[in-house]
Protein backbone atom coordinates (compact mmCIF):
# COMPACT_ATOMS: atom_id res chain seq x y z
CA UNK A 1 0.00 0.00 0.00
CA UNK A 2 1.51 3.51 -1.03
CA UNK A 3 1.86 5.61 2.26
CA UNK A 4 4.02 9.10 2.43
CA UNK A 5 5.67 8.71 6.18
CA UNK A 6 6.78 11.54 7.84
CA UNK A 7 9.77 10.69 10.10
CA UNK A 8 11.02 13.11 12.60
CA UNK A 9 14.41 13.21 14.05
CA UNK A 10 15.63 10.75 11.52
CA UNK A 11 18.97 12.05 11.39
CA UNK A 12 19.56 11.39 15.17
CA UNK A 13 20.59 8.38 16.54
CA UNK A 14 17.67 6.25 16.72
CA UNK A 15 15.54 7.94 13.97
CA UNK A 16 18.57 7.14 11.12
CA UNK A 17 18.26 3.30 11.75
CA UNK A 18 14.23 3.93 11.76
CA UNK A 19 14.49 5.96 8.45
CA UNK A 20 17.07 3.34 7.27
CA UNK A 21 14.82 0.41 7.87
CA UNK A 22 11.57 1.51 6.25
CA UNK A 23 14.07 3.04 3.54
CA UNK A 24 15.07 -0.57 2.94
CA UNK A 25 11.76 -2.28 3.62
CA UNK A 26 8.85 -0.54 2.79
CA UNK A 27 9.69 0.45 -1.30
CA UNK A 28 6.03 1.38 -1.27
CA UNK A 29 5.84 4.01 1.26
CA UNK A 30 7.18 7.77 0.42
CA UNK A 31 9.84 7.87 3.56
CA UNK A 32 10.23 11.74 4.74
CA UNK A 33 12.54 12.49 6.83
CA UNK A 34 12.22 16.08 8.80
CA UNK A 35 15.51 17.15 10.86
CA UNK A 36 16.49 20.68 12.07
CA UNK A 37 20.19 19.30 12.14
CA UNK A 38 20.89 20.26 15.56
CA UNK A 39 24.85 18.94 16.83
CA UNK A 40 22.37 15.40 17.58
CA UNK A 41 21.61 15.12 14.03
CA UNK A 42 24.02 14.29 11.39
CA UNK A 43 23.38 13.44 7.24
CA UNK A 44 26.54 11.57 7.62
CA UNK A 45 24.28 8.84 9.83
CA UNK A 46 22.14 8.10 6.46
CA UNK A 47 24.78 8.05 3.63
CA UNK A 48 24.04 4.50 2.73
CA UNK A 49 20.17 5.75 1.99
CA UNK A 50 20.33 8.80 1.01
CA UNK A 51 20.20 8.67 -3.08
CA UNK A 52 17.06 5.87 -2.56
CA UNK A 53 13.78 7.22 -4.67
CA UNK A 54 11.58 6.74 -1.42
CA UNK A 55 13.61 8.83 0.59
CA UNK A 56 13.31 12.64 1.27
CA UNK A 57 14.95 15.05 3.60
CA UNK A 58 13.47 18.40 4.51
CA UNK A 59 15.56 20.45 7.00
CA UNK A 60 12.69 22.13 9.13
CA UNK A 61 12.11 22.99 12.84
CA UNK A 62 9.65 20.70 14.25
CA UNK A 63 8.21 23.63 16.49
CA UNK A 64 7.41 25.84 13.33
CA UNK A 65 3.85 25.54 13.17
CA UNK A 66 3.47 27.36 9.88
CA UNK A 67 6.65 24.97 8.22
CA UNK A 68 4.81 21.98 9.95
CA UNK A 69 1.64 22.69 8.37
CA UNK A 70 3.11 23.19 4.85
CA UNK A 71 5.02 20.40 4.80
CA UNK A 72 2.39 17.75 6.33
CA UNK A 73 -0.02 19.27 3.20
CA UNK A 74 2.51 19.00 0.67
CA UNK A 75 3.74 15.69 1.25
CA UNK A 76 0.51 14.32 1.85
CA UNK A 77 1.40 13.03 5.43
CA UNK A 78 -0.62 10.24 6.47
CA UNK A 79 1.49 8.35 9.01
CA UNK A 80 3.86 10.60 11.37
CA UNK A 81 6.71 8.74 13.59
CA UNK A 82 8.15 11.46 15.84
CA UNK A 83 11.53 10.76 17.20
CA UNK A 84 12.95 14.51 16.74
CA UNK A 85 14.13 15.75 20.62
CA UNK A 86 16.42 17.03 22.74
CA UNK A 87 17.68 13.55 23.90
CA UNK A 88 20.84 14.36 26.78
CA UNK A 89 19.83 15.02 30.54
CA UNK A 90 23.19 16.78 31.27
CA UNK A 91 22.34 19.04 28.65
CA UNK A 92 18.89 19.50 29.90
CA UNK A 93 20.39 20.11 33.62
CA UNK A 94 22.06 22.76 32.29
CA UNK A 95 19.40 24.41 29.95
CA UNK A 96 15.82 23.14 30.54
CA UNK A 97 14.46 25.67 27.78
CA UNK A 98 15.77 24.27 24.60
CA UNK A 99 14.06 21.06 26.32
CA UNK A 100 10.67 22.66 26.98
CA UNK A 101 10.32 24.44 23.68
CA UNK A 102 11.38 21.52 21.34
CA UNK A 103 9.93 18.47 22.92
CA UNK A 104 6.84 20.00 24.33
CA UNK A 105 6.25 22.81 21.93
CA UNK A 106 7.80 20.75 18.85
CA UNK A 107 5.52 17.91 19.68
CA UNK A 108 2.71 20.34 19.75
CA UNK A 109 3.13 22.22 16.78
CA UNK A 110 3.62 18.83 14.92
CA UNK A 111 -0.09 17.45 16.66
CA UNK A 112 -1.78 20.01 15.85
CA UNK A 113 -0.25 20.43 12.40
CA UNK A 114 -1.43 16.61 12.08
CA UNK A 115 -4.54 17.37 13.44
CA UNK A 116 -5.32 20.49 10.86
CA UNK A 117 -4.11 18.45 7.84
CA UNK A 118 -6.10 15.20 8.55
CA UNK A 119 -9.56 17.01 9.53
CA UNK A 120 -9.35 18.61 6.24
CA UNK A 121 -9.02 15.37 4.14
CA UNK A 122 -12.58 13.37 2.95
CA UNK A 123 -11.44 10.20 5.32
CA UNK A 124 -10.22 12.51 8.17
CA UNK A 125 -8.16 10.07 10.49
CA UNK A 126 -8.82 6.49 8.40
CA UNK A 127 -5.39 5.22 8.33
CA UNK A 128 -3.71 7.90 9.76
CA UNK A 129 -1.37 7.45 13.20
CA UNK A 130 0.43 9.84 14.95
CA UNK A 131 3.64 7.81 16.69
CA UNK A 132 5.10 8.92 19.71
CA UNK A 133 8.46 7.67 20.89
CA UNK A 134 9.13 8.43 24.07
CA UNK A 135 11.63 7.15 27.28
CA UNK A 136 10.92 5.33 30.47
CA UNK A 137 12.91 8.04 32.32
CA UNK A 138 9.16 9.29 32.30
CA UNK A 139 8.53 7.03 35.09
CA UNK A 140 11.06 8.40 37.11
CA UNK A 141 13.40 6.03 39.14
CA UNK A 142 13.27 2.67 40.44
CA UNK A 143 14.70 1.77 44.07
CA UNK A 144 17.96 -0.02 44.26
CA UNK A 145 16.30 -3.08 46.49
CA UNK A 146 19.13 -5.39 45.34
CA UNK A 147 22.39 -3.28 45.19
CA UNK A 148 24.55 -6.35 44.32
CA UNK A 149 21.78 -8.13 41.75
CA UNK A 150 20.11 -11.23 42.16
CA UNK A 151 18.64 -13.14 39.45
CA UNK A 152 16.25 -11.29 36.75
CA UNK A 153 12.38 -12.58 37.08
CA UNK A 154 12.13 -12.15 33.35
CA UNK A 155 14.64 -12.58 30.65
CA UNK A 156 14.27 -12.09 27.03
CA UNK A 157 17.49 -12.87 24.27
CA UNK A 158 18.47 -9.03 25.22
CA UNK A 159 20.04 -10.20 28.62
CA UNK A 160 23.08 -11.81 29.35
CA UNK A 161 23.68 -15.41 30.44
CA UNK A 162 24.33 -14.18 34.05
CA UNK A 163 21.18 -11.33 33.73
CA UNK A 164 20.88 -9.53 36.80
CA UNK A 165 18.04 -7.13 38.31
CA UNK A 166 18.67 -4.67 40.92
CA UNK A 167 15.05 -3.84 42.38
CA UNK A 168 12.15 -5.21 42.31
CA UNK A 169 9.65 -3.14 40.69
CA UNK A 170 9.99 -2.38 37.26
CA UNK A 171 7.87 -0.13 34.47
CA UNK A 172 4.62 -0.94 33.77
CA UNK A 173 2.71 0.78 31.18
CA UNK A 174 0.39 2.23 33.84
CA UNK A 175 2.93 2.93 36.27
CA UNK A 176 2.68 6.46 37.32
CA UNK A 177 4.79 9.21 35.82
CA UNK A 178 6.91 10.70 37.76
CA UNK A 179 9.88 12.75 35.99
CA UNK A 180 12.96 14.05 37.30
CA UNK A 181 15.06 15.44 34.76
CA UNK A 182 13.76 18.43 32.55
CA UNK A 183 14.56 16.08 29.91
CA UNK A 184 11.98 13.65 31.46
CA UNK A 185 9.76 16.39 32.53
CA UNK A 186 10.01 17.47 29.06
CA UNK A 187 9.17 14.65 27.56
CA UNK A 188 6.49 13.14 30.16
CA UNK A 189 4.80 16.78 29.12
CA UNK A 190 4.56 15.76 25.16
CA UNK A 191 3.35 12.20 26.02
CA UNK A 192 0.42 13.44 27.58
CA UNK A 193 -0.13 16.05 24.42
CA UNK A 194 -0.05 13.37 22.56
CA UNK A 195 -2.35 11.59 24.79
CA UNK A 196 -4.98 14.68 25.14
CA UNK A 197 -5.19 14.85 21.16
CA UNK A 198 -6.19 11.54 21.01
CA UNK A 199 -8.92 12.23 23.77
CA UNK A 200 -10.23 15.36 23.00
CA UNK A 201 -10.04 15.22 18.99
CA UNK A 202 -10.01 11.52 18.37
CA UNK A 203 -6.81 11.86 16.83
CA UNK A 204 -5.43 8.48 16.21
CA UNK A 205 -2.31 8.15 18.50
CA UNK A 206 0.65 5.75 20.13
CA UNK A 207 3.08 6.29 22.68
CA UNK A 208 5.74 3.97 23.36
CA UNK A 209 8.38 4.48 26.10
CA UNK A 210 11.87 2.69 25.37
CA UNK A 211 14.43 1.63 27.65
CA UNK A 212 18.52 3.36 27.28
CA UNK A 213 19.50 2.42 23.40
CA UNK A 214 22.94 1.86 22.53
CA UNK A 215 24.78 1.15 19.04
CA UNK A 216 26.22 2.69 15.92
CA UNK A 217 25.66 6.37 15.34
CA UNK A 218 25.28 7.71 18.54
CA UNK A 219 26.36 11.16 19.37
CA UNK A 220 29.17 11.25 21.65
CA UNK A 221 28.26 12.32 24.39
CA UNK A 222 26.34 9.53 25.73
CA UNK A 223 28.12 7.08 28.34
CA UNK A 224 28.79 4.20 25.97
CA UNK A 225 30.44 6.07 22.63
CA UNK A 226 32.19 8.73 24.95
CA UNK A 227 33.55 6.23 26.63
CA UNK A 228 34.97 3.72 23.75
CA UNK A 229 36.28 7.28 22.04
CA UNK A 230 37.79 8.07 25.09
CA UNK A 231 39.53 4.82 26.07
CA UNK A 232 40.95 5.15 22.05
CA UNK A 233 42.47 8.46 23.02
CA UNK A 234 43.69 8.03 26.36
CA UNK A 235 41.05 10.36 28.26
CA UNK A 236 39.60 9.72 31.64
CA UNK A 237 36.74 8.17 32.06
CA UNK A 238 34.30 10.47 34.06
CA UNK A 239 32.05 8.07 36.01
CA UNK A 240 29.24 10.02 38.07
CA UNK A 241 28.66 9.57 41.59
CA UNK A 242 29.78 6.30 42.89
CA UNK A 243 28.88 4.02 39.31
CA UNK A 244 26.02 2.29 41.08
CA UNK A 245 23.41 4.17 39.06
CA UNK A 246 21.47 0.59 36.77
CA UNK A 247 20.17 1.11 32.98
CA UNK A 248 18.35 -1.31 31.10
CA UNK A 249 20.01 -1.28 28.24
CA UNK A 250 18.66 -2.08 24.42
CA UNK A 251 20.68 -2.86 20.97
CA UNK A 252 19.22 0.41 18.65
CA UNK A 253 18.18 -1.94 15.66
CA UNK A 254 16.00 -3.91 18.22
CA UNK A 255 14.12 -0.95 19.20
CA UNK A 256 13.70 -0.18 15.61
CA UNK A 257 12.39 -3.54 14.45
CA UNK A 258 9.46 -2.78 17.61
CA UNK A 259 8.85 0.70 15.84
CA UNK A 260 8.21 -1.07 12.77
CA UNK A 261 5.89 -3.67 14.22
CA UNK A 262 3.97 -1.09 16.41
CA UNK A 263 3.63 0.79 13.55
CA UNK A 264 1.98 -1.47 11.70
CA UNK A 265 0.14 -3.84 14.42
CA UNK A 266 -0.05 -1.17 17.67
CA UNK A 267 -3.31 -0.50 18.33
CA UNK A 268 -4.13 2.45 18.52
CA UNK A 269 -4.49 5.10 22.09
CA UNK A 270 -2.10 2.01 23.60
CA UNK A 271 1.16 2.40 25.32
CA UNK A 272 4.12 0.00 25.02
CA UNK A 273 6.72 -0.20 26.94
CA UNK A 274 10.42 -1.90 24.60
CA UNK A 275 13.18 -3.03 26.53
CA UNK A 276 15.13 -6.25 27.00
CA UNK A 277 15.29 -7.28 30.64
CA UNK A 278 18.83 -6.39 30.64
CA UNK A 279 19.81 -4.04 33.73
CA UNK A 280 22.99 -3.26 34.11
CA UNK A 281 24.72 -1.16 37.03
CA UNK A 282 27.48 1.76 35.21
CA UNK A 283 30.74 0.54 36.29
CA UNK A 284 29.63 -3.13 35.60
CA UNK A 285 29.38 -2.00 31.91
CA UNK A 286 32.45 0.31 31.73
CA UNK A 287 34.21 -2.29 32.96
CA UNK A 288 32.65 -4.74 29.85
CA UNK A 289 33.40 -1.96 27.82
CA UNK A 290 36.55 -1.40 29.13
CA UNK A 291 37.51 -4.83 28.10
CA UNK A 292 36.22 -5.05 24.96
CA UNK A 293 38.01 -2.00 23.43
CA UNK A 294 41.11 -2.88 25.21
CA UNK A 295 41.00 -6.69 23.44
CA UNK A 296 40.26 -5.34 20.19
CA UNK A 297 42.91 -2.70 20.03
CA UNK A 298 45.33 -5.82 21.29
CA UNK A 299 46.01 -3.63 24.73
CA UNK A 300 46.86 -6.17 27.52
CA UNK A 301 43.57 -7.38 29.84
CA UNK A 302 42.80 -4.61 32.34
CA UNK A 303 45.03 -2.10 30.29
CA UNK A 304 42.35 1.02 30.43
CA UNK A 305 41.09 0.50 33.84
CA UNK A 306 43.41 3.48 35.37
CA UNK A 307 41.64 5.87 33.13
CA UNK A 308 38.04 4.93 35.49
CA UNK A 309 37.52 8.54 36.95
CA UNK A 310 35.20 8.80 39.82
CA UNK A 311 33.62 12.68 39.42
CA UNK A 312 30.82 14.97 40.80
CA UNK A 313 27.69 13.26 40.42
CA UNK A 314 24.43 14.00 38.14
CA UNK A 315 21.68 16.50 39.93
CA UNK A 316 19.12 14.37 40.46
CA UNK A 317 20.66 11.53 39.04
CA UNK A 318 18.13 8.55 38.70
CA UNK A 319 18.72 5.12 40.33
CA UNK A 320 17.86 2.30 38.24
CA UNK A 321 15.91 2.15 35.36
CA UNK A 322 14.54 -1.08 34.09
CA UNK A 323 11.24 -2.07 31.59
CA UNK A 324 8.99 -4.63 31.86
CA UNK A 325 7.76 -5.32 28.59
CA UNK A 326 5.95 -8.25 28.12
CA UNK A 327 3.00 -6.46 27.24
CA UNK A 328 4.91 -6.07 23.81
CA UNK A 329 6.01 -9.16 23.67
CA UNK A 330 3.09 -11.25 24.59
CA UNK A 331 0.44 -8.78 22.28
CA UNK A 332 2.57 -8.39 18.88
CA UNK A 333 5.07 -11.32 19.45
CA UNK A 334 8.38 -8.73 19.79
CA UNK A 335 11.56 -10.08 20.75
CA UNK A 336 15.45 -8.65 20.77
CA UNK A 337 17.08 -10.34 18.15
CA UNK A 338 20.86 -10.07 19.97
CA UNK A 339 22.42 -10.67 22.95
CA UNK A 340 24.28 -7.92 25.30
CA UNK A 341 27.36 -9.51 24.77
CA UNK A 342 26.88 -9.55 20.98
CA UNK A 343 25.79 -5.98 20.64
CA UNK A 344 28.45 -4.53 22.84
CA UNK A 345 30.87 -6.37 20.38
CA UNK A 346 29.35 -4.84 17.24
CA UNK A 347 28.95 -1.37 18.87
CA UNK A 348 32.40 -1.43 19.96
CA UNK A 349 34.02 -2.50 16.69
CA UNK A 350 32.14 -0.25 14.94
CA UNK A 351 33.20 2.95 16.48
CA UNK A 352 36.60 1.63 16.24
CA UNK A 353 36.07 1.36 12.43
CA UNK A 354 33.92 4.79 12.21
CA UNK A 355 37.00 7.38 13.96
CA UNK A 356 36.31 9.48 11.06
CA UNK A 357 32.55 9.73 11.59
CA UNK A 358 33.26 9.89 15.30
CA UNK A 359 36.24 13.14 14.85
CA UNK A 360 33.17 14.90 12.48
CA UNK A 361 30.57 14.72 14.66
CA UNK A 362 32.10 16.57 17.47
CA UNK A 363 34.15 18.71 15.27
CA UNK A 364 31.75 21.58 14.54
CA UNK A 365 32.70 21.44 10.71
CA UNK A 366 29.42 18.74 9.63
CA UNK A 367 27.30 21.93 11.77
CA UNK A 368 28.97 24.65 9.23
CA UNK A 369 28.48 22.29 6.12
CA UNK A 370 24.53 21.64 7.06
CA UNK A 371 24.11 25.89 7.87
CA UNK A 372 25.47 26.58 4.70
CA UNK A 373 24.19 23.83 2.51
CA UNK A 374 20.17 24.58 3.97
CA UNK A 375 19.93 28.32 4.53
CA UNK A 376 17.25 29.73 6.09
CA UNK A 377 14.50 29.90 4.86
P1 LIG B 1 19.31 12.24 19.21
O1 LIG B 1 19.61 13.38 20.12
O2 LIG B 1 20.41 11.36 18.74
O3 LIG B 1 18.57 12.77 17.90
C1 LIG B 1 17.56 13.73 17.95
C2 LIG B 1 17.31 14.24 16.52
O4 LIG B 1 16.27 15.23 16.60
C3 LIG B 1 18.53 14.92 15.90
O5 LIG B 1 18.69 14.47 14.57
C4 LIG B 1 18.19 16.40 15.95
O6 LIG B 1 18.77 17.15 14.91
C5 LIG B 1 16.68 16.36 15.84
N1 LIG B 1 16.05 17.56 16.43
C6 LIG B 1 16.31 18.11 17.64
N2 LIG B 1 15.55 19.22 17.80
C7 LIG B 1 14.78 19.34 16.68
C8 LIG B 1 13.79 20.27 16.28
N3 LIG B 1 13.44 21.31 17.05
N4 LIG B 1 13.19 20.09 15.08
C9 LIG B 1 13.53 19.04 14.28
N5 LIG B 1 14.50 18.15 14.62
C10 LIG B 1 15.10 18.28 15.81
O7 LIG B 1 18.18 11.40 19.97
P2 LIG B 1 17.93 9.82 20.02
O8 LIG B 1 18.75 9.24 21.08
O9 LIG B 1 17.99 9.27 18.64
O10 LIG B 1 16.41 9.81 20.52
C11 LIG B 1 15.34 9.88 19.59
C12 LIG B 1 14.04 9.84 20.35
O11 LIG B 1 13.96 8.65 21.13
C13 LIG B 1 13.88 10.99 21.34
O12 LIG B 1 12.53 11.42 21.31
C14 LIG B 1 14.23 10.38 22.68
O13 LIG B 1 13.53 11.03 23.72
C15 LIG B 1 13.73 8.96 22.49
N6 LIG B 1 14.44 7.93 23.28
C16 LIG B 1 15.80 7.85 23.26
C17 LIG B 1 16.45 6.84 23.97
C18 LIG B 1 17.94 6.68 23.94
O14 LIG B 1 18.48 5.85 24.70
N7 LIG B 1 18.67 7.39 23.12
C19 LIG B 1 15.69 5.92 24.70
C20 LIG B 1 14.28 6.02 24.68
C21 LIG B 1 13.68 7.03 23.95
P1 LIG C 1 23.45 8.56 29.45
O1 LIG C 1 24.11 7.80 28.36
O2 LIG C 1 23.60 10.04 29.51
O3 LIG C 1 21.90 8.15 29.42
P2 LIG C 1 20.70 8.49 30.49
O4 LIG C 1 21.15 9.56 31.40
O5 LIG C 1 19.60 8.94 29.59
O6 LIG C 1 20.42 7.19 31.18
O7 LIG C 1 23.96 7.99 30.84
C1 LIG C 1 23.83 6.62 31.18
C2 LIG C 1 24.30 6.45 32.61
O8 LIG C 1 25.71 6.71 32.67
C3 LIG C 1 23.66 7.42 33.58
O9 LIG C 1 23.45 6.76 34.82
C4 LIG C 1 24.69 8.51 33.74
C5 LIG C 1 26.00 7.78 33.56
N1 LIG C 1 27.11 8.56 32.96
C6 LIG C 1 28.36 8.62 33.59
O10 LIG C 1 28.57 8.03 34.65
N2 LIG C 1 29.34 9.35 32.98
C7 LIG C 1 29.15 10.02 31.82
O11 LIG C 1 30.09 10.70 31.33
C8 LIG C 1 27.87 9.93 31.18
C9 LIG C 1 27.60 10.65 29.89
C10 LIG C 1 26.87 9.20 31.79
Amino acid sequence: MKRNILITGGAGFIGSHVVRLFVNKYHDYQIVNLDKLTYAGNLANLKDVENSGNYTFVRADIADLDDMRRIISQYKIDGIIHLAAESHVDRSIKDPFTFARTNVMGTLALLQAAKEYWESLPEKYDGKLFYHISTDEVYGALELTHPEGVAAPFTTKASSADDMAYGTEFFVETTKYNPHSPYSASKASSDHFVRAYHDTYGMPTLVTNCSNNYGPYQFPEKLIPLFINNIRHNKPLPVYGKGENVRDWLFVEDHARAIDLIFHKGNVAETYNIGGFNEWKNIDLIRVIISTVDRLLGNPAGHSERLITYVTDRLGHDMRYAIDSRKLQSELGWEPSLQFEEGIEKTVRWYLDNQEWLDNVTSGDYQHYYDDMYTAR
